[in-house]
């Protein structure tokens, strides 16, 4: 059977990237596949969260998920600690995992910075947790943008050292899907880095919570460079900043990059900045309307979480005992 799992952090509310490498494609596959949306709220204490914002933006993630077109009557959306079975078998793949496999993760380099020593031990095991999500559930596919991947071939290993480990074989090899034009959105301040909700500008990501106005702001002053746009895609390469402003245009409008550039191809930014700005502001304002609905409604979401997490406890309690089973553990 083939089934999804996917998640994003409550760290912050969803930007473009999230929505254009992530988001928007769950809401696709949701008509193919059965699917499990998650709001990784253990993976958001592997850095300092203040706990009266956490519980905010787990119930505010949930809410844009919501409006972005995730179906939490027909699929699965609920927060990650209302299910116990992530922590546990996160537990078991720490044991499974090795520490030279850990220490090649970029992605904890780069969070942790200089001050590796200062870090969380459980930033260092994010990634086994990662796995524990998807493998919980057996899920075959994950929808993630293309930072992810290297998360998801450390999942992939795990699986295979589980099932070699103890002779069985009981985990898929899930398939990571990086899909549509924009599996890689970058700042808007440096095309070079990718849109992050854990950079200190604002100025440097758009915010599924954004109005007209900050929207038209933040791509207005968003960096370019001195030549005009190229007519050509080959004219792209080594101008990261018109190219994510155009791979941007593309996603959302689903006009292929050649046509764009034909059409805009030998203007100043100016102009295409003008056009950019409003098709975000028109595909993100009825998103952000009915999240502003939704965030008001927090018996709503709370309600919609909870049923989530019993039904996700369902699907991912028999799968543990299993494991716990070939693990040599005893069950109740
Ligand atoms: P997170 O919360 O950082 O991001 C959520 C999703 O958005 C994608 N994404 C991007 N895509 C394109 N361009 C960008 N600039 C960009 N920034 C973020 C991410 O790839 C992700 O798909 N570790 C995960 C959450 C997670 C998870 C999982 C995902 C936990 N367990 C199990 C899949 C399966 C994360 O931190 O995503």
């Amino acid at each position: 059977m083939e089934r999804i799992f996917s998640g994003a952090q409550p760290t912050g509310n969803l930007h473009l990237g999230n929505y254009l490498g992530a988001i928007r494609n769950w809401v696709t596959l949701q008509k193919d596949f059965e699917c499990i949306f998650c709001v990784v709220d253990l993976h958001a204490i592997t850095v300092w969260q203040n706990p009266q914002e956490l519980r905010s933006n787990i119930r505010e993630l949930a809410a844009s998920m919501i409006a972005s077109g995730v179906d939490p009557e027909k699929h699965v959306l609920f927060n990650q600690s209302q299910v116990s079975a992530h922590a546990e078998l996160a537990w078991i793949f720490n044991c499974v995992a090795r520490l030279g496999w850990l220490n090649r993760m970029t992605q904890f380099k780069e969070k942790a910075g200089k001050h590796r020593e200062n870090a969380s031990l459980g930033l260092y095991a994010y990634p086994s947790l990662m796995a524990a999500d998807i493998l919980a559930y057996k899920a075959t596919h994950v929808p993630v943008g293309e930072d992810q991947k290297q998360h998801l071939e450390l999942t992939r290993d795990i699986a295979a050292k589980f099932n070699n480990d103890f002779e069985v074989d009981f985990f898929p090899q899930p398939e990571p899907l990086i899909l549509g034009p924009a599996t890689r959105v970058m700042s808007l301040r440096d095309g070079t880095k990718k849109m992050s909700k854990s950079d200190s500008s604002d100025m440097s990501r758009i915010n599924m919570t954004d109005d007209a106005d900050t929207l038209a702001k933040k791509i207005r002053k968003a960096k370019t460079d001195a030549e005009p746009l190229p007519s050509e895609a080959a004219g792209l390469e080594g101008r990261p900043e018109a190219k994510n402003l155009i791979t941007i245009y593309a996603a959302l409008t689903d006009i292929p990059v050649a046509d764009i550039l034909a059409e805009h191809g030998g203007t100043q930014f100016s102009g295409f900045k003008q056009a950019l700005t409003d098709v975000v502001v028109e595909k993100l304002a009825p998103i952000t309307s009915e999240m502003t609905r939704l965030k008001a409604d927090n018996a709503y979401i709370d309600a919609t979480l909870a049923k989530g997490a019993d039904r996700a406890d369902a699907i991912a309690q028999p799968i543990l005992r299993e494991v716990k089973e070939i693990v040599g553990f005893l069950n109740r």
